[in-house]
């Protein structure tokens, strides 16, 4: 059974173990409590059988969204939670007014890229060299309808 509920500061330490193991430049329990006292980001998380399994950060700025992060715990993988996130992201959106959401991806981050355009993402432009930690361009995605 997964739920999926809005992210709360008790939620920081195991986000912030989340970030650690699914990033090569993790974002740190300072900045994701930022994140989540920051009035235009969203956070939400995933808990499946009650244990947390992923979570994301939109931020939604003049009427457009930015997926800042999204993450599934590697053994939650492949089981329809990242698309659950992804649903449940989009919801959020429209209904602060946002029709349009933009992302940046790794160019070499297949199931990422698979997911986004299942939901509709396509890819406008390339940052090339974006990226460090390994070197790589971004691909910059939107999704233009609501
Ligand atoms: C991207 C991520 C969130 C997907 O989460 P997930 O729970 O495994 O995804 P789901 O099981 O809901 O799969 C949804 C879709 O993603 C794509 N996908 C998932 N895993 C995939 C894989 N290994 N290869 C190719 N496509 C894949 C498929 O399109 C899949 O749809 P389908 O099941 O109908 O084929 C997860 O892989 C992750 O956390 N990755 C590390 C963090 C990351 O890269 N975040 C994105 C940064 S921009």
């Amino acid at each position: 059974m997964t739920a999926i509920r809005e992210m709360k500061p008790e939620d920081l330490a195991w986000v912030t173990e989340l970030e650690r193991l699914c990033f090569s430049d993790p974002w740190s329990e300072t900045l994701l409590a930022e994140a989540l006292a920051q009035p235009l980001d969203r956070l939400w998380v995933a808990e499946e059988e009650g244990r947390p399994a992923g979570y994301f950060d939109l931020r939604i700025v003049a009427g457009e969204g930015e997926l800042m992060r999204i993450a599934v715990a590697p053994g939650f993988r492949g089981r329809g939670l990242g698309r659950k996130l992804m649903e449940k992201l989009a919801e959020t959106a429209r209904e602060n007014g946002a029709q349009e959401i933009t992302l940046e991806v790794r160019a070499s981050n297949a199931p990422a890229i698979a997911l986004y355009k299942s939901m509709g993402f396509q890819t406008e432009a390339v940052r090339k060299g974006y990226y460090a930690s390994p070197a790589e361009d971004a691909l910059i995605m939107w999704r233009r309808r609501g």
